[in-house]
């Protein structure tokens, strides 16, 4: 029987680290399916097109991976697409709490579904989304952070984001503070 895994995440934006779990993943398991969460609730930097489309570009070269998106439960998803695991990095240990909380939950929805945990090499330990996003929007270099397409893909949004900044600033509503993604700090008036 072939064993098919789900890699789920919000890949906002995909980085080394998470290139880094694929790979691994990869090896062990015959079929693996990065499955981008279409969030509504959050306020994404990128659309889950644009996640998709990077994550394509950056498993062209591995024969078993494929790139999905998916809304709802991952445990009904896993089952939709006939996968037995779930795969998850754990970076420190401070991932593991909240890890185990939802491997836990993801085994009382469906006792069948078995999540894997991976660890990515260590020097990309402190790398997260959340962290590239941050130092993208002040200005720092992501460049060892995430592949050079993603990388790309951040100064484009990050030049839209200052350029809008700019304008706002030009037309008075704002003063231009930092890259800030969408929104200026209105002038204190
Ligand atoms: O990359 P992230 O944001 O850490 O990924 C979290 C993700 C997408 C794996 C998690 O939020 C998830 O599974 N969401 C789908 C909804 C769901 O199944 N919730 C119950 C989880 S126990």
């Amino acid at each position: 029987m072939k064993r098919k895994a789900i890699y789920p995440g919000s890949f906002d934006p995909p980085t080394n680290g998470h290139l880094d779990l694929i790979q691994r993943g990869s090896k062990i398991f015959d079929e693996l399916v990065v499955a981008v969460l279409g969030n509504p609730e959050k306020d994404p930097l990128f659309s889950v097109a644009d996640r998709r489309k990077m994550l394509e570009a950056m498993t062209a070269d591995f024969d078993n991976v494929s790139v999905d998106t998916f809304d709802g439960l991952t445990v009904e998803y896993a089952l939709r697409v006939g996968a037995s695991a779930v795969l998850r990095g754990i970076r420190a240990i401070s991932d593991y709490e909240y890890e185990l909380q939802m491997a836990l939950m993801n085994r009382k929805l469906q006792p069948g579904l078995e999540t894997v945990f991976m660890m990515p090499a260590e020097k990309y330990s402190y790398l997260s989304s959340r962290l590239v996003r941050e130092v993208a929007q002040l200005g720092g270099s992501i460049d060892c952070l995430v592949p050079s397409l993603v990388a790309q893909k951040l100064r484009e949004k990050m030049d839209v984001a200052h350029k809008f900044a700019v304008d706002l600033a030009a037309s008075g509503e704002a003063e231009v503070t930092a890259v800030s993604k969408t929104k200026p700090r209105k002038k204190k008036s």
